[in-house]
């Protein structure tokens, strides 16, 4: 895992839209896996702006989504498509037909996970998944004990991460407790994943996902078996990191070969 700790939650937004755009770039028919929660706000208005003042191109691009609310519309305020649609989609160049939500309405829920996989082969595979981690290690909503190559199905929510979530909902609001996510095995096989973490909260959950030993009881150490994962994270989400020292070294020697290299020479299909 390449960790790349970052000052702050702004410079963490930064360098992960520098990796999006210089992948959009150089495969303008890119498919990107993308996450909702509070942890991408900042790399989607980045994103917005980029689009807005430098004219980042969106056309060609696909998007899958990590996971979406078992119980509630597509139009819903609290759906994962109305957040990727506020804070993403509709104030860039996107075509609309081109973003996929896994579907939280099939008329058979378990049906939408094969269709889902489906989709995401049929447009040739995942080329850069965005991710957050849950406080209990989850990665999409793949819940502590996921199987490790799961794909897309339902998952009942841990009480740990309905009430994580809980500040979304009012209190009389319905809050579904089951969602589709796409499963730790889908995430696995995309070509780069891009992990994002920061505040002090997440420190615990950053440590585990680097440092901790590989287990289903923890879905984020899964990343450790994937051979292109960058881990960004600010300085609070790096706190409890055994190694700190050691990646800020690493990530400074690495500095100064993109200095020496252009970054999108590495990106391949
Ligand atoms: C969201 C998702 C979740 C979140 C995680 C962290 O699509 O898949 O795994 O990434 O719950 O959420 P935040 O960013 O709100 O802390």
């Amino acid at each position: 895992m390449e960790v790349i700790i970052a000052s702050d939650q702004d410079i963490v937004a930064l360098k992960c839209a520098d990796i999006i755009e210089s992948q959009i770039k150089t495969l303008p028919d890119s498919v990107l896996g993308l996450a909702t929660g509070s942890t991408p706000v900042g790399l989607y208005k980045e994103l917005i702006k980029r689009h807005r003042e430098h004219g980042l191109d969106f056309t060609g691009v696909r998007t899958f989504n990590l996971d979406e609310y078992i119980g509630i519309p597509a139009n819903h305020p609290q759906s994962y498509r109305t957040f990727m649609n506020q804070n993403l989609f509709d104030p860039i160049n996107i075509i609309s037909e081109n973003t996929y939500v896994p579907d939280g309405m099939g008329e058979n829920p378990l049906d939408s996970g094969p269709l889902y996989e489906k989709k995401i082969k049929d447009t040739g595979g995942i080329d850069l998944q965005v991710l957050g981690v849950g406080t209990d290690g989850h990665i999409g909503f793949n819940e502590p004990t996921s199987s490790l190559q799961s794909k897309t199905r339902i998952k009942t929510l841990t009480p740990q991460t309905l009430e994580d979530n809980s500040r979304f909902f009012s209190e009389d609001e319905f809050q579904p407790k089951l969602a589709i996510t796409m499963g730790i095995g889908t995430i696995l096989e995309s070509r780069r994943i891009l992990m994002m973490a920061t505040g002090e909260s997440k420190a615990s959950a950053v440590r585990e996902m680097v440092e901790g030993s590989i287990s289903a009881f923890f879905p984020a150490t899964a990343l450790q078996m994937h051979e292109r994962v960058t881990v960004i994270v600010d300085e609070g989400a790096a706190s409890k990191l055994e190694l700190k020292g050691y990646y800020k070294f690493v990530g400074k020697l690495q500095d100064d070969l993109i200095k020496k290299h252009r970054p999108s020479d590495w990106i391949s299909r």
